[in-house]
């Protein structure tokens, strides 16, 4: 496959800083030359300019905190994705979450026009709030509602009226909802696995129906939010939550979706590596990218 990778390291969406090294981190951790060793053609397109928090301003209105900025950024993230020729496959690279509204933007309108896409949420959070329901202001917890045409025009209007559609959206590994946000994802359509669904249902069971639910989608995009693990396998995140998948639960979900063959495109967000251990975070992203990828173990 025509893999390309583009970084968007930003940071302005999360509360805590770092988390725009990620890119480096992974790079660092031979993302490319892995994916090359599994047989792919693989282009690295860089980065995304991205300004440092130093040089914007913080507050902006409606309490969401460096909202101009973040557009921008997701804006170009979506343009560039958007003008990779269809046959590609973008591995997006975070920064802090809110970056996924630029690249599921753009993965969506690839090749011209929209495409129904299906989206899977691999995280500990929903990542659902508004931003009225949000209790920090940061715009990393609230890329899906935007997703789905909620919240601010400008943030939700960045695929020019296109929105993914909440049934096709299936979330994977949620432990930690506000509460706000918990009364929103109500009733709202999107399928969430919880950490108590995986450890009652299997991950196998879990990655069946999730296939079977997003079986019409033509694109499925996978956004693996690396605090989605454990702590104990990825300590280097900025909302580390306790109780997550495990390092095999985490692997068989992309070897699942692998084996599919059905996955478009792929972000790897949330690795910061100021908070980690020796860039583990980053290499066991990296591991779970090569199991998306088809690395096999026999
Ligand atoms: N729910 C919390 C908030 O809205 C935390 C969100 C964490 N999101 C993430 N992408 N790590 O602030
Ligand atoms: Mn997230
Ligand atoms: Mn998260
Ligand atoms: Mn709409």
């Amino acid at each position: 496959m025509d893999l390309s990778i583009l970084g968007i390291p930003m940071d302005l969406g999360a509360g805590r800083r770092g988390v725009d090294m990620g890119p480096s981190a992974l790079r660092n951790a031979h993302l490319a030359g892995t994916l090359r060793g599994l047989g792919h053609t693989v282009t690295d397109l860089g980065d995304v300019e991205v300004p440092l928090p130093e040089t914007v301003d913080k507050h902006a209105e409606g309490g969401l905190i460096f909202l101009d900025p973040i557009i921008a950024a997701c804006r170009s993230a979506a343009e560039r994705v958007a003008a990779l020729p269809e046959g590609t496959f973008p591995v997006t690279l975070g920064g802090d979450h809110s970056v996924s509204m630029g690249t599921v933007t753009g993965n969506a309108l690839r090749g011209g026009s929209p495409r129904r896409t299906g989206l899977i949420w691999v995280d500990a959070h929903t990542d659902y709030n508004t931003p009225r329901s949000s209790p920090s202001g940061n715009i990393h917890g609230m890329p899906v509602a935007h997703l789905t045409g909620l919240g601010d025009p400008q943030l939700s209007g960045l695929g020019g009226g296109w929105h993914l559609q909440p049934e096709d959206i299936v979330m994977i590994g949620i432990r930690s909802v506000d509460a706000h946000e918990r009364e929103l994802l109500r009733g709202a359509g999107i399928k969430a696995y919880t950490m108590k669904d995986v450890d009652q249902l299997g991950i196998t069971r879990i990655m069946d129906e999730t296939l079977e639910r997003l079986s019409g989608t033509e694109r499925l995009h996978v956004s693996f939010d690396a605090d989605a693990l454990d702590p104990s396998v990825a300590p280097g995140v900025g909302t580390p939550v306790p109780g997550g998948l495990t390092y095999r639960e985490g692997h068989l979900l992309m070897e699942l979706l692998s084996e599919s063959g059905r996955v478009t495109s792929l972000d790897i967000v949330e690795v910061n590596p100021v908070l980690d251990t020796r860039n583990q975070t980053a290499e066991v992203m990296v591991g779970m990218a090569a199991s998306l990828l088809g690395q096999r173990i026999l």
